[in-house]
C-alpha cells in the first residue's frame, strides 16, 4: 500500500445515483470523513452489460477517484462488486471495499432458518455473487436468487411509493413469497428507494438486508484497521461528480441520499478512458 494520509477524502462510485444511498450511510457512520462520489449516470446500467464492459467502467470509475486522491474507494454498486472487486484490489493500492462480502456477512448474522434470499440486477445474479459468497460463509444456508431490473428505473424515476412500484414487485416476489425466507438481501444500492414497497410485497416478517449499512460498517473497520480515520471533528465535505447531469438529476439524487444536493460537476468521460 502506498503513504495514504488520513485527511484525504473516501471515494464511491456506482454506475450511476444508487450508490448516494451508500453515501448516506458512510456520512452517517463516520460524519467528519470527506466523500468524494462519482456517478457513472451517461453509461447507467451496469447490470445488463458484460462483465468485461463492467469491468473496462469500474476500472475507469476507480481511476477517476484515486485521480481526486482517495485513501479508499467503496464500489458502491452491487454489478460492480459481483464482477470487478478482484480487478480492483489488484490494480489499486488503497483499501477497495465492495458491497457483495459485507451484504451477505448481514444475511448470515440476520437469518434464523437459514433461508434467504437475494435480489438484484441481471448481472449480479447470473454472477451468482450473492449466493457463492453466502455459501463459501456457511454451506448450509439456502440461498434463492432473482434479478429485478426494473427496480432501477422505477427508483431512478422517483417512485417509491407509486402504484407501479407495488405491482412490479408483487410480479418479481411472488415466487419468493412461498419460499420461507427470513432474510431478503437488497443487492442492489437503488433497492433502498423501494424498501418501503419491498417489505410490504414481501411482509414485515422478512429482515431486508441494506447492502450500503453493511459496507459502511466494513468502511469503517477498514479505516481502523489502516489507522486512516480522519482526526477533523467538524462535518465531512462532500462533493459529487457525474458522468452525465441527466433532467430531474438534483431531485432524485436528493432522494437517494437523504438530503439536498446543492452542487455536482460533470466529468467527460474521455477523461476516464486514459
Ligand atoms: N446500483 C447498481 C447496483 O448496485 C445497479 C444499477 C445498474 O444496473 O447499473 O448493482
Amino acid at each position: 500500500m502506498n503513504f495514504i494520509e488520513k485527511e484525504q477524502p473516501i471515494g464511491v462510485f456506482d454506475s450511476g445515483i444508487g450508490g448516494l444511498t451508500v453515501v448516506k450511510r458512510i456520512a452517517s457512520a463516520l460524519p467528519s470523513e470527506d466523500i468524494v462520489y462519482f456517478g457513472d449516470t451517461a453509461r447507467v446500467p451496469y447490470g445488463s452489460k458484460s462483465n468485461s464492459t463492467v469491468i473496462e467502467y469500474s476500472i475507469q470509475d476507480a481511476k477517476f477517484l484515486i485521480h481526486k486522491n482517495v485513501k479508499a474507494i467503496v464500489v458502491a454498486c452491487n454489478t460492480s462488486s459481483s464482477v470487478a472487486i478482484e480487478e480492483l484490489k489488484k490494480i489499486f493500492h488503497v483499501p477497495v471495499i465492495g458491497m457483495i462480502g459485507p451484504g451477505a456477512r448481514f444475511a448470515i448474522n440476520s437469518t434464523v432458518t437459514g433461508r434467504i434470499g437475494v435480489i438484484g440486477t441481471r448481472a449480479t445474479i447470473k454472477n451468482k455473487a450473492y449466493s457463492s459468497e453466502i455459501k463459501k460463509l456457511n454451506p448450509n444456508i439456502e440461498v434463492f436468487e432473482k434479478a429485478c431490473p426494473l427496480f432501477v428505473p422505477l427508483a431512478e424515476e422517483g417512485w417509491a411509493n407509486h402504484k407501479a412500484a407495488y405491482d412490479i414487485a408483487g410480479e418479481y416476489l411472488k415466487d419468493f413469497k412461498k419460499l420461507n425466507i427470513d432474510t431478503l438481501v437488497l443487492g442492489c444500492t437503488h433497492y433502498p428507494i423501494l424498501a418501503k414497497v419491498i417489505q410490504n410485497i414481501i411482509g414485515e416478517n422478512v429482515k431486508l438486508i441494506d447492502s450500503g449499512i453493511a459496507s459502511a460498517e466494513t468502511v469503517k473497520r477498514e479505516l481502523d484497521r489502516f489507522d486512516l480515520n480522519t482526526n477533523k471533528h467538524s462535518p465531512g465535505n462532500l462533493q459529487f461528480y457525474v458522468s452525465d447531469i441527466p433532467l430531474k438529476f438534483k431531485e432524485v439524487a436528493g432522494l437517494f441520499l437523504g438530503k439536498a444536493i446543492t452542487e455536482v460537476t460533470k466529468v467527460d468521460l474521455e477523461i476516464l478512458a486514459v
